[in-house]
C-alpha cells in the first residue's frame, strides 16, 4: 500500500480499497473493525479512533437497503429514543447533519434579533462564518488567563442591549477545560434574561458532565446542542440535534427546508444503534481517560506543560519544539493540529487508540 502524505491521500487510498473490497465480511458478522490503517494516525480533528461500535456498524448495513424510502417513518422513532434519553419530549428535539447545522441554524435565528454575538475565545467557532454572513459581530471574549476556563463574569458584562446570543462550549475545544456546573447553570439563566443562549455539549459524555437541557424545556431562550460525531464514533455519518423547548425547536426547524431530513435513514437506525450501546459508550470513555493519563505522564516527564481536559483531546505547549513538530510528527505519519495561542506554540492532539497514543508518546519524546 502507499504511504500517505496527507489526509487527503488517506482518504484517497481508502476509497480506492474501499471500492475494491466492498463491505468486508467481518462488519455484518459484528466484528470490530480495524480503527484506521496502521500508518496513519490521525490526531487533528477529535474523532473517536474505536468508532463506531460493532453494533452500530451492523445497524448500518442493514439500514442500507432502507434507502430508496424517505426516512419520515424513522425519524419519529430515533427522537422519541432521544426524548427518552434526556428526559424530554420528541417536540423539543430538532435533527441535522451533525450539531455544526444547529450551530448555524441558531446563529441564523439569533442574528434576525440582533447583530451582537458573544463567543469564549479560543472556542469551536464553524458558526462564525454563518453569523458573520448575517451581518453579526462576534465579541470574542478570552478564556481566564489562569486555568483557561471560560470568562464567565468577563462575557457577562460584555453583554448589552444588542446582544443577540451567548456561545458555551463546555469542555471548551480546544482547551478541554470545565466550567463547575452550578456556575454555569447560573450564568445561562443569567444571560437567557437577555438574549439567547447556544449551550454546545459536544464532549460532555468523555466525564459524565451534567447537561443543561433540563434548564432549555423551561426556558425559551436557551439552546443545547449535542452530536453523535465524538463519544459515538459517527463523525462521517453525520448527527447532531439540539434539545430545545417546543416554541424555539419551531424556531429552528422554520429554517430547515424540511425538518430533520438531513439525518438519512442509514444514519438514524445507526444514531439509534449508538444510543443503546452503553458497553461501548463506556469503554471509549476509560479509554479516553487512559489515553489522556498517558499523554499528561509524557509531557510531564518532558516538561512540557498541558491543560488538563475533561475530553477527547489534550493542548500541550510545543514553543521548546517549535515548528518542526507537525513535520516531524507527520514523517512518523502522525497527524497533529499546531496552533498559536497566548504568546506561545500549542497543539491540540486528539486522543487515538492507546496504541496510537503509545506511538505519540514515543514520538513526543524522540522529537522533543
Ligand atoms: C465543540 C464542538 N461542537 C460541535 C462540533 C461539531 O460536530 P458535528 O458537526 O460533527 O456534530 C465539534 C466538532 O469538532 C466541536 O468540537
Amino acid at each position: 500500500m502507499p504511504q500517505p502524505t496527507s489526509r487527503r491521500d488517506w482518504l484517497k487510498i481508502t476509497a480506492a480499497l474501499t471500492a475494491g473490497l466492498s463491505i468486508s465480511k467481518n462488519i455484518y458478522a459484528g466484528e470490530q473493525q480495524k480503527p484506521f490503517p496502521a500508518a496513519m494516525i490521525l490526531l487533528n480533528s477529535n474523532e473517536n479512533a474505536y468508532g463506531p461500535s460493532a453494533n452500530t456498524i451492523k445497524a448500518m448495513a442493514d439500514a442500507a437497503k432502507l434507502s430508496n424510502r424517505y426516512p419520515d417513518d424513522i425519524h419519529p422513532l430515533l427522537k422519541q429514543q432521544l426524548a427518552t434519553h434526556w428526559n424530554v419530549e420528541p417536540v423539543n428535539i430538532l435533527m441535522g447533519a451533525g450539531s455544526s447545522e444547529l450551530l448555524g441554524l441558531t446563529a441564523i435565528l439569533a442574528s434576525m434579533k440582533s447583530k451582537t454575538m458573544i463567543s469564549p475565545f479560543p472556542t469551536f467557532g464553524s458558526w462564525y462564518k454563518v453569523a458573520e454572513l448575517m451581518g453579526a459581530g462576534i465579541k470574542k471574549i478570552p478564556l481566564a488567563s489562569g486555568d483557561k476556563t471560560m470568562d464567565l463574569a468577563a462575557m457577562l458584562s460584555a453583554i448589552d442591549n444588542e446582544t443577540s446570543l451567548v456561545y458555551v462550549c463546555n469542555p471548551n475545544n480546544p482547551t478541554g477545560t470545565v466550567v463547575k456546573h452550578h456556575l454555569l447553570r447560573n450564568f445561562v439563566e443569567e444571560c437567557s434574561k437577555k438574549c439567547w443562549v447556544l449551550v454546545d455539549e459536544a464532549y460532555t459524555e468523555f466525564e459524565n458532565i451534567p447537561t443543561l437541557s433540563d434548564m432549555a424545556l423551561k426556558n425559551q431562550n436557551i439552546i443545547v446542542a449535542k452530536t453523535f460525531s465524538k463519544i459515538y464514533g459517527l463523525a462521517g455519518a453525520r448527527i447532531g440535534y439540539a434539545v430545545a423547548h417546543a416554541d424555539t425547536i419551531k424556531k429552528l426547524a422554520a429554517l430547515q427546508p424540511w425538518p430533520d431530513v438531513s439525518v438519512s435513514a442509514v444514519t438514524a437506525m445507526a444514531a439509534m444503534a449508538a444510543l443503546k450501546d452503553e458497553t461501548f459508550v463506556a469503554g471509549c470513555r476509560k479509554k479516553n481517560a487512559e489515553a489522556r493519563t498517558m499523554c499528561y505522564n509524557t509531557f510531564e516527564q518532558l516538561k512540557l506543560e498541558y491543560i488538563a481536559s475533561a475530553a477527547s483531546f489534550v493542548m500541550v505547549n510545543i514553543s521548546s519544539i517549535g515548528e518542526r513538530y507537525t513535520q516531524q510528527m507527520q514523517n512518523k505519519n502522525i497527524f497533529v493540529q499546531y496552533r498559536d495561542f497566548w504568546n506561545g506554540k500549542w497543539s491540540r492532539v486528539s486522543m487515538g487508540t492507546l496504541e496510537e497514543m503509545k506511538m505519540y508518546c514515543d514520538a513526543l519524546k524522540e522529537i522533543a
